[in-house]
């Protein structure tokens, strides 16, 4: 008995001890190099795994591959090691269809063998902190001061940083994992008065967000108690005859305050409209005030940004952004700024063609600001205003672009048909500055066919 019991076990092992030293990957760092025979197995062996699906022949993909063998050792060292791996999607090409890889490079995160697309930044120390967000718990519990001031070092200035101050973890959990792509969340368990005073609240639940990249913060104080389901306040009109499914609805839709201050706070109160942001506000709903200015830089600006935070403060049904002419003048052009124009001007945009001035204030002048704005926005509440389309088929172009990669390529081909328009007028070429920015964020997100 012993014996067979002996030998089943010699067998066993060694089965096991095949299967598993058939596979065996480095983890020292360098980026793996996978094929048919070892992928499913790098999959199951590591619970992080980012991979780059390239084709030998694309130079998108190998400008990125010094970025990830430099990413690779730090994001190998992580308290949550994440192995990145590189695999020939041209030549493998069951992997490809598996994982419908259409273009080069295509970035994927696997965590647990589950697959994410990856867009984020391709520069190494990039790349490292979006996938450190990936990987990270989905509420951090934050118990001290110095744990609180850290997290928020470490978060970085890609995304907003939410932070609960008398909030449970499980209370926002839900949240947090519907925009863990787009935030860090935390709640603070232990922390000093001092805490208070840095983050500037004076009462508890308070959801504090950060948004370290623009230097903001904001809070919000509720309500939370018909989102912690009471039947209080509102809610108690109907309370008469609720059903059990309708007060899970009633609790929803209460849980729906959180939701819309977690969803509009993505942003800073006033964005800088360029375009890496623009492609972020895709994903948002609401009608864009944008305020055109000279130069985002001026002092003068500055003194109407301030001006427009506090009105995004007080209408956060509407997305506050700004562009200065001398920083995207294309895209400014696109609402009717001539040489002549006065600015600032401001109009409402809904993201797409269309967008409205407000009959009587097109545009600001130097005097009293802040009641300029207020009058705007009353205009516009009024439903003052002349729809108007956006002019300039770059601009709408690339709009269009932030919908689908594929579209990139009409892109290349408008931009192509343009220059040769612009050639054949013989009008003044495309600015030096124009053209910078829009290589510089070519480089970190197109695809190449
Ligand atoms: C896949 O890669 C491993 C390790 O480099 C190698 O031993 C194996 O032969 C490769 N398989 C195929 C099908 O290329
Ligand atoms: C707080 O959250 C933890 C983890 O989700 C949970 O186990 C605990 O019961 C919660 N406490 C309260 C008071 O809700
Ligand atoms: C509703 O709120 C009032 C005070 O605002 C409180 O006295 C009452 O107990 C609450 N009722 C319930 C059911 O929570």
């Amino acid at each position: 008995m012993r014996l067979l019991e002996a030998s089943l076990w010699v067998v066993f092992s060694s089965i096991l001890s095949t299967s598993i030293s058939s596979h065996q990957f480095a983890t020292d760092g360098t980026v793996l190099e996978l094929n048919e025979s070892n992928f499913d197995a790098a999959l199951s062996t590591f619970d992080y795994i980012f991979v780059d699906f390239y084709a030998p022949w694309c130079g998108h993909c190998k400008r990125l591959a010094p970025e990830l063998e430099k990413a690779a050792p730090v994001l190998a060292g992580l308290m949550n090691p994440i192995v990145t791996a590189k695999v020939n999607a041209d030549k493998y090409t069951r992997i490809a269809a598996k994982y419908e890889i259409d273009g080069f490079p295509t970035l994927k995160i696997f965590m647990h063998g589950v697959p994410t697309d990856y867009y984020g930044p391709r520069k190494a120390d990039l790349l490292v902190r979006f996938l450190r967000k990936f990987v990270a718990p989905d509420v951090a519990v934050l118990s001290s001061d110095s744990a609180i001031s850290d997290f928020i070092e470490a978060a970085g200035t890609n995304f907003p940083v939410f932070v609960g101050f008398g909030f449970n973890e499980s209370e926002i959990t839900d949240l947090a994992i519907k925009y863990k792509k787009k935030a860090w969340f935390s709640v603070a368990k232990d922390f000093s008065e001092d805490v208070m005073v840095l983050y500037d609240f004076d009462k508890m639940p308070a959801l504090v967000v950060l948004h370290p990249g623009y230097n903001e913060q904001s809070i919000f104080y509720g309500p939370f108690e018909e989102w912690r389901g009471g039947d209080n306040g509102t809610l108690a009109v109907s309370s008469s005859f609720i059903t059990v499914e309708e007060r899970l609805g009633t609790r929803m839709s209460s849980e729906k305050f959180l939701e819309d201050f977690i969803k509009q706070s993505l942003f800073p109160l006033s964005l800088p409209i360029n375009q890496e942001t623009l492609k972020l506000l895709k994903d948002d709903k609401r009608k864009i005030v944008l305020t055109i200015m000279e130069d985002e830089t001026e002092d003068r600006s500055k003194q109407l940004i301030k001006i427009l935070k506090a009105a995004a403060s007080a209408n956060r049904d509407l997305v506050f952004g700004y562009v200065g002419v001398k920083q995207w003048q294309d895209f400014a052009e696109s609402f009717e700024v001539y040489k002549k124009t006065e600015l600032p001007k401001m109009i409402v945009w809904d993201g797409n063609e269309d967008y409205f001035s407000v009959v009587g204030s097109e545009s600001l002048t130097d005097e009293d600001q802040g009641s300029q704005v207020t009058r705007f926005l009353e205009g516009y509440r009024e439903g003052s205003v002349i729809q108007k389309q956006i002019s300039g088929p770059s601009v709408m172009g690339y709009i269009n672009s932030l919908i689908g990669i594929r579209t990139i390529y009409i892109i290349v081909f408008v931009v192509a048909v343009l220059m040769l328009i612009r050639t054949i007028n013989k009008e003044e070429p495309l600015t030096v500055g124009t053209r910078n920015q829009a290589e510089s964020n070519d480089s970190s997100t197109d695809k190449e066919d």
